[in-house]
């Protein structure tokens, strides 16, 4: 069964900048509440905010879970003041759970642990370069039951839907899927995607976008 967040979250979700429709965080959110074990959890590319804060809200029951947030723009001090004072707000108001906020590339952070329980790969311009580097740093790292989501999968970045694609073909991961329909009959029903600040956008789709996917290490 698909689950929702809490009515109040859109507010946050909505007003921060960056590249997800809310069709996409409803799905990141069912996804996130799958996570479990003791591995590492990190974003690869959280830009302003936007998926991080639908970790975080799934996480809510989670205690202190620690999310590493890896955004090479954290460098400058003004962009990083302004993701964290939005998610600390979102916080106060939401819950509490933990998070890190660094500016290290995942090429640099993902060998630094062995263990990973979540993985949000959502970095950089998605080019078949940086994928490339990018797969065989985290494909074997992923714990058994752990989850790996893939952002712009099945759109023009087609490096991302081969990354994808190969991962199930390793025979180590199995896709999770959710019934896109149900999702945007709420997203319709509840004027969600109405005013998301969002640059991720396919006004040629019926529908908002749905380029997100998921998979479970098995
Ligand atoms: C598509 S945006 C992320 C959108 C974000 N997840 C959201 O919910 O709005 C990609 C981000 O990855 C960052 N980035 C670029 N190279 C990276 C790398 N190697 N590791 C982590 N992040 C990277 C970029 O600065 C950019 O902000």
């Amino acid at each position: 069964m698909i689950k929702y967040p809490p009515i109040e979250f859109w507010v946050h979700f909505k007003k921060t900048k960056g590249a997800m429709s809310t069709a996409e965080a409803i799905f990141l959110y069912n996804a996130c509440l799958q996570v479990d074990g003791d591995g590492v959890c990190v974003e690869m590319g959280t830009a302003y905010g936007k998926s991080a804060m639908v970790t975080l809200m799934a996480w809510a029951d989670k205690g202190r879970k620690t999310l590493f947030l890896l955004e090479p723009l954290f460098e400058g001090i003004d962009f990083l003041r302004e993701v964290h004072t939005s998610i600390k707000d979102f916080q106060k108001e939401l819950h509490n759970t933990n998070c890190v906020f660094l500016k290290n590339l995942s090429t640099d952070f993902l060998p630094k642990y062995d263990k990973y329980s979540y993985i949000f790969w959502d970095s950089g311009d998605h080019s078949p370069e940086l994928v490339n580097k990018e797969k065989p740093l985290l494909e074997d790292k992923v714990i058994k039951g752990g989850i790996l989501v893939l952002h712009d999968i099945n759109s023009q970045f087609t490096a991302c839907t081969e990354a994808y694609n190969d991962l199930i073909n390793s025979g180590k991961y199995e896709a999770i899927e959710y019934d896109w329909q149900e999702i945007f009959d709420y997203v319709a029903k509840n004027n969600l995607e109405d005013g998301n600040n969002s640059w991720h956008q396919y006004p040629e789709l019926p529908h908002p976008p749905n380029f997100i996917g998921a998979l479970k290490r098995k």
